[in-house]
Formats: structure tokens, sequence, C-alpha cells
């Protein structure tokens, strides 16, 4: 017989370890592992006796249609989860506390329900009345949806059960549902995992689209997370400050659409608010002639957004200079630093550095390394950029200006905005592709950063 045996599992990460230490050596927090009693065991020797059914292996090619959607009418929802919600499938949306994701999850079961389908809201973290009174100021307290505060996944698995028709069921949050066969706490690894296999289960043989709504801790991952994140069909994060109104939707992994995807609402008395048009919000309170800004033609999932970096030197006080960024990687900036200083003699090492994406988005595109060059120039010559251009492209380590992808997309987007020129790689290859024709668009082609010098 199989020996239950003791295991410590970090609450962070999710790793195991055999012995209790003050460190996670997986994720190096400190006191985060917890012990658990080990439930796996191996099939043993008598699997074979035990009789296991025999697989059938098929071909790839087979009658099965593409998963029918369901869409929320919540436009910039529906294209991060790549057309809507699926059937039998399970998504996580994680975010801060206060960020919105209750009103956006409670907004889209909403209009599920006023479309004539079933949906279930399940609330762990408010009592009824708190969600009601919610609902009432979003306007939403007409909508037919099912609502319920519970957190014993005994009574929310009963409560699906006679639930036949449900098309969308929310579990806001999956940290505060508990098993009672656990002795761990609501929200530790093993009591998320657990209820999160067991709904997630229920999900794929009732064929409704689960949504988990998680937490996310102080250092940017979900609380019991990584361990969710695999066993999940799509992952959103909800981004934003919430000093500032806006606030984006990212699908971070989506087995039935593209990643990276972006959706932008607006946080208002009614709720969120979708922005069809980003870039325009993103540009908005932006000011032509001022140094250290230059607009950066991105690319977020499928769509292009322009946002403006803005950069700021200031005389270092001395010891080490600040480097502060906001929406960007630091790790790059500094890469950026070095190479300017080392191919273009420019000196910035002995000035602190600031460095902000205006708007509150988060780019993680290597595309936008021209982009905040430029912005960095301007600043240490104080001389504006051009108000009416866009840049892109990457930068190598000898400040070579590097192929970036869909630059037809990103300057389609600018002349739609208004601009009338870009700064976008030299075409170097004989095969490369031909610069792509945006009738009114003047290109400026940058093999070197030394040319934007020029
Ligand atoms: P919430 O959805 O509760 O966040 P989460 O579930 O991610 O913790 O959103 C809470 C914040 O949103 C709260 O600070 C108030 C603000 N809010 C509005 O500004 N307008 C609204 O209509 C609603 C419902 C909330
Ligand atoms: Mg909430």
């Amino acid at each position: 017989m199989a020996k239950d045996r003791t295991r410590f599992v970090c609450q962070a990460c999710g790793a195991v370890a055999p012995k209790w230490q003050g460190r996670c050596d997986a994720c190096g927090e400190w006191n985060t592992l917890v012990e658990e009693v080990s439930e796996a065991r191996g099939l043993g020797p008598a699997a074979k006796a035990a009789g296991g059914r025999r697989l059938e292996f098929v071909g790839l090619e087979g009658k099965s249609a593409p998963p029918a959607r369901m869409l929320t009418g919540i436009a910039e929802l529906d294209r991060v989860l790549g057309g809507g919600f699926v059937p039998g499938s399970a998504v996580l949306v994680g975010g801060d506390p206060g960020i919105g994701k209750s009103t956006i999850m409670l907004q889209a079961a909403a209009r599920i329900a006023a479309g004539g389908r079933r949906a279930l809201y399940v609330s762990g973290e408010e009592a009824v009345e708190q969600v009601r009174l919610r609902a009432a100021r979003l306007g939403l307290a007409k909508a037919p949806l099912g609502l319920a505060a519970a957190t014993s996944l005994r009574d929310i698995a009963a409560g699906l059960e006679s639930e036949s028709e449900a098309a969308v069921v929310i579990m806001d949050s999956i940290q505060t549902v508990w098993l009672d066969a656990l002795d761990s706490a609501p929200g530790t690894v093993s009591q998320v995992r657990a209820c999160a296999a067991e709904l997630i289960r229920l999900a794929k043989t009732r064929g409704f689209a689960l949504v988990l709504v998680g937490h996310v801790t102080k250092e940017g991952t979900l609380a019991g997370p990584r361990v969710l994140e695999h066993m999940v069909d799509a992952t959103l994060h909800f981004e934003g400050d919430r000093g500032h109104q806006f606030r984006i939707l990212r699908a971070v992994k989506n087995r039935f659409g593209a990643t990276d995807e972006i959706g932008v609402f607006e946080m208002t008395e009614h709720g969120l608010v979708e922005v069809a048009n980003p870039s325009a919000l993103f540009l908005a309170e932006r000011r032509g002639n001022v140094s250290g800004s230059a607009v950066f033609a991105g690319i977020e999932g499928t769509r292009p957004v322009l946002v403006e970096v803005q950069c700021l030197l200031s005389p270092s006080a001395g010891g080490q200079p600040r480097r502060q960024v906001v929406g960007w990687d630091s790790g790059r900036l500094s890469m950026l630093l070095a190479v300017l200083e080392a191919r273009c003699a420019m000196g910035l090492g002995m000035n602190d550095v600031y460095l902000n994406v205006a708007g509150g988005l988060r780019i993680q595109e290597p595309a936008a390394d021209l982009a905040v060059a430029a912005a960095l120039m301007s600043a240490a010559t104080d001389r504006p950029t051009d108000p009416g251009m866009v840049y892109f492209g990457e930068v190598g380590l000898s400040g070579e200006v590097r192929q970036v992808a869909q630059a037809e997309a990103r300057l389609r987007e600018a002349k739609k905005l208004g601009f009338e020129a870009a700064t976008l790689p030299r075409r170097i290859a004989r095969g490369s592709a031909p610069l792509p024709a945006v009738p009114g668009l003047k290109l400026k082609e940058a093999g070197h950063l030394a040319d934007l010098v020029a």
C-alpha cells in the first residue's frame, strides 16, 4: 500500500520540496513553504491487471467543427477571448485587487443573460446584497442572471448540477473557494488547485464556459497560479493604474485565439466602457514640440496601437544614477543607454533617466527600441522630435536597426491618426519585402541609431 507522505509546497509558485526550508528554491520567495500530505500515488505494478480501458488512436482528420462561440457583446472582451467564450472551456482572469475584475465579469454575465442564455455568477467575496447594489449602479439589475454567494466547493458543485442550461459560470474569486476534504486554508496552492480542477471538470462535462477570477499577489503572479495557468484554456490579465481610468485586458495565454491581444476599457461611474480607438486615447494628452517625447507605432496582438514614449533626463545627484521606468522593460532601457554610449558617443551615464509610456500601457515589443532611442536623444539634445513622425524598429547591440513584423499595419494606423511620416528599419537583404505603400506618409529608413542623430 502506498504511504501518505508529507511534502512542502511553495504557496507562491507551486514548487514542491521534500523538506521544509525558509526560502523556495524555485522562485526565491521567503516563508512560502507549507506542509501538505502528498496524495499522488503511482499506478503500481497492479495497473495492468486493473484493466485500464484500451486507447484507440485516430487520425488527424475528422468532422469536428470549430468550437461554437458565445459572444458577450462587449467587443473588446470578445476580441481578447479570440471571438467570445468557448463552451466547455476555462478562462482565468487575473489582476490587482480593485482593478475591475468583478465589474467586467458581472457586465459580461449580464449581457449573456440578457441575450437569452443562462449565466451564473458565484461570488465568494461579496454578499448577494453587495453584488445587487453594484448591479443596480451599473444599470444591470434587470438582467436575468443567476446570482449566489458561496465559497464551499461542495455547495457550488451541487448548485451547478441542478443548472443544466448554464452557458457561462463566473467564479469570483477562485481563492475564496475551499474543499472540506483538504486541511489547508482557502487560497493555498492545494485548495486553489483542487477546487479549480473540480470546477474545470464540471465545465468540460456540462459544456459551460467557466471564468475563474484570481487576484494577483504583490509580486505580480496570481496567487496559487502558475498552477492554474496550465490548467485553464486562456489566461487574461487585467492591467492598469488604479489612479488612472484606463484598464487593459490582455490575453497572455489563449488556446483559442491570439495572445497579447488587448482590450481597452475606461472605468466610469457606470462600469467599464469599451474604448474602440485606443491610439486616439493614448495620444490625447500629447503636446507637440516638447523634447523627450516620441510616438511609437506598436502592435498589440492583432491590432496596431500608437503610444507616446516620454523621457526625462536630469543630472544625477551622485552615487548610482536612477533608472525609473513605467510601462517598459528597465533591462531594455539599460541596454539602449549602453548602445547609445558605445555606438553613438552619447553618454547619458551620469544622468537620472525617467521613462514613461503615457496612458498606462505596458509595452513588451522590442520594436519600441527606436522610439525610446528617439525620445532619449531628443531629451539629451533638448530638441523635440518631429510631432508628425512615428517610430518603430528593434535596436541591436552594435546600434543597427532591425526589421520588425507588420510594418504596414503600423503605418496605416499612423496615417489614420493624422501622422505624416515614419522612421522605420532600412531594408538590407535583397529579398526583403518592398517598403509598404501607404499614400501620404513619408518614410524615413534608419539602418543605424546614428541615422537618428542626423
Ligand atoms: P472591482 O470590479 O470590484 O475590482 P476587483 O474585482 O478587480 O477587485 O472594481 C472595484 C473598483 O472599481 C472600485 O474601486 C470602484 C470602481 N468602480 C467604478 O469606478 N465604477 C463602477 O461602476 C464600479 C462598479 C466600480
Ligand atoms: Mg472583485
